[in-house]
């Protein structure tokens, strides 16, 4: 795994835009896997300012609260308008349904989508404090596919800071597993704050656990991360 450390989050920003720019650039009709929460709200912002053509982009985002209506200004639907959908037009964007009657089914309708597409180019991932990728969250086994899962309480805790309070946080999602993850060409990783430090240790350690999800991305091939200073553990 590549690491690259920028000054701060601005930095990091800019650089996880460039990258996504060139995948953009070298491949016009990329199929991207995209991320929400607070990380990738500055690489949007970078993103939607480039002078690009998105006509021929498919996005695929990792997760999604469920059950949430799309509606909802905390559903991850909405995020992803409200930071770029709303800027930009790509060929097809999609997300797991919030809404869907049937989980499962909405499970098996997304990876068969993802594959049909032809695979994520490149996938876009936070960190979370916990080790989580998407919301595959430390547990004995990993999920392979996209699947429905409990939302352990520290990822409760650290999203409770979106709503009202944390009992509005809801309780399940459906989220990419980690062989989606992994199957993507590309992956880039984005941390930032004094608060991923010790996850970033773990994830570089040189160990595989699936107590730190994130640490299985030491077995793919083409992945680069971007820390600031204080997510390194210098600042
Ligand atoms: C979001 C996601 C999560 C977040 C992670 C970090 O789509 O899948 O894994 O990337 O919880 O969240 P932030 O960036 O808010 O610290």
């Amino acid at each position: 795994m590549k690491k690259i450390v920028c000054k701060n989050y601005d930095e990091l920003s800019k650089c996880g835009a460039d990258i996504v720019t060139a995948q953009i650039k070298a491949k016009p009709d990329s199929v991207l896997g995209l991320a929400t929460g607070s990380t990738p709200i500055g690489l949007y912002k970078y993103l939607r300012e480039m002078p690009l053509d998105f006509s021929n982009i498919s996005a695929y985002n990792l997760d999604e609260y469920y059950p949430i209506e799309k509606a909802n200004d905390q559903s991850y639907a909405y995020f992803m308008n409200d930071n770029l959908f709303q800027y930009i037009t790509v060929k097809s964007k999609d997300i797991p349904n919030g809404e869907a009657p049937d989980a499962e089914a909405e499970c098996r309708r997304y990876d068969k989508a993802i594959e049909q597409a032809g695979g994520i180019d490149l996938q876009v991932l936070g960190l979370g404090v916990n080790g989580h990728i998407g919301f595959n969250e430390p547990a004995k086994a990993l999920s392979v596919g996209t699947h429905a899962v409990d939302l352990t309480e520290s990822t409760i805790e650290a999203n409770a800071r979106f709503f009202a309070n944390k009992e509005a946080v809801p309780r399940r999602a459906l989220t990419l597993g980690l062989g989606g993850i992994m199957k993507a060409k590309k992956i880039l990783v984005l941390a930032s704050g004094k608060n991923k430090a010790d996850v970033v240790k773990k994830m570089f350690s040189g160990e595989v656990t699936t107590d730190v999800p994130a640490s299985l991305l030491q077995l793919h091939g083409d992945v680069t991360v971007i820390v600031d200073e204080e997510a390194n553990g210098e600042a």
